[in-house]
């Protein structure tokens, strides 16, 4: 029985020696540990020695097991470092490599123009308000000086989403949300999405508009024109001429636009300001004594100046963008140059 064992433990040990994978010392293992295995097997035949001799026995075939689980565990081991090693050796990865670069993301350009103009308006001392895009005809038109019947609802080709009920053609309807909550003084600007029904190289159904208004005692179009060239001046540059031109809009009276020098030809005159040498950038004017009556403001007491501009516009002036649907196609390779 100690050669039996012996016997084993040899041929086992040199077994070990040569196997070349996880898999065959598992097989091994099997044949020599496993329940049907060789050791088993002559632990099995103890029962056939005699009372003294099978303590010995039994030792015995305990220490043979127990140098064998050793002696795989030890292969085992062996192997795993063997095949790490064959992998680092045949995976090669150079951890000098530069990282893949993540793509960079760029704000619109008319988030950037928008976010300027807030700016400067914001160091004047402007906050700011917003109002929804779906909006009632009341805000739109009706507080803003504008009936039903007043032909200057055709100035603005006006989407209807129900009778009361529009896509807002510009972002006055603000002035009037905001006046409602406020006593004066305020000094708001608000940028916003609009809607209009037109289409064509120099119009979208849907653009940009930021509004402005001030309202205290005693303002002035002097006031006006003040803070209006300042915001010119600073957006433009301080070498472009302005001028205000009389006008008319339904809640401002007086009103004037706004026209800069033409930023394509300095004002010689060429086929962008039509050969005028000006270019229009805003409507303005001393907000109308009727939209104080009808936010509650007593026109006795205060007055006012407002003023709305395209945001399209004005950054098409300010980079020299030819076409405003460039703005709306989303072409990286236009929206990568700001
Ligand atoms: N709401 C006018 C427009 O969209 C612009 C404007 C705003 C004019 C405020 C005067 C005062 O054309």
């Amino acid at each position: 029985m100690k050669d039996k064992l012996s016997k084993i433990e040899e041929e086992a040990l040199q077994a070990v020696t040569v196997v070349t994978s996880e898999v065959e010392l598992q097989q091994l293992r099997a044949r020599y540990l496993g329940r049907k295995g060789e050791i088993t097997a002559v632990m099995k035949g103890m029962g056939q020695l005699s009372p003294e001799e099978r303590p010995l026995a039994g030792a015995l075939a305990n220490e043979v097991k127990d140098r064998l689980e050793t002696a795989f565990a030890v292969r085992q081991e062996s192997l795993r470092q063997e095949l790490m090693q064959q992998k680092l050796a045949s995976e090669s990865l150079d951890v000098t490599l530069p990282g893949r670069k993540q793509g960079r993301g760029y704000k619109h350009p008319i988030t950037q123009v928008t976010e300027e103009v807030v700016a400067i308006f914001s160091a004047l001392g402007f906050g700011v308000a917003e109002g929804p895009e779906i909006e009632k005809d009341f805000y739109n038109f009706e507080a803003l000086n504008i009936p039903k019947d007043h032909p200057a609802r055709d100035m603005q080709d006006t989407f209807y989403v129900s009778e009361e009920v529009v896509l807002r053609t510009h972002t006055s309807p603000v002035q009037i949300r905001t006046m409602l909550e406020q006593e004066p003084p305020v000094r708001v600007v608000a940028p916003g999405t609009v809607y209009r029904r037109d289409s064509d190289v120099t119009h979208s159904p849907m653009f940009h508009q930021i509004e402005g208004f001030l309202v205290d005692e005693r303002v002035t179009f002097g006031d006006l024109k003040g803070i209006l060239t300042t915001f010119i001046t600073e957006f433009f540059g301080s070498n472009v001429d302005v001028r205000f031109r009389p006008s008319f809009f339904p809640f401002t009276e007086p009103s004037a636009e706004v026209d800069i020098q033409c930023v394509i030809c300095g004002g010689s005159g060429c086929r962008v300001c039509g050969q005028t040498g000006w270019l229009e950038i805003l409507g303005s004017g001393m907000i109308d004594p009727e939209v104080f009556k009808s936010v509650n403001y007593d026109p006795e007491k205060y007055s006012g100046f407002a003023f709305g501009m395209g945001i399209e516009r004005i950054a098409m002036l300010k980079y020299g963008v030819n076409d405003l649907r460039l703005f709306f196609e989303n072409d990286l390779r236009f929206l990568k140059q700001f």
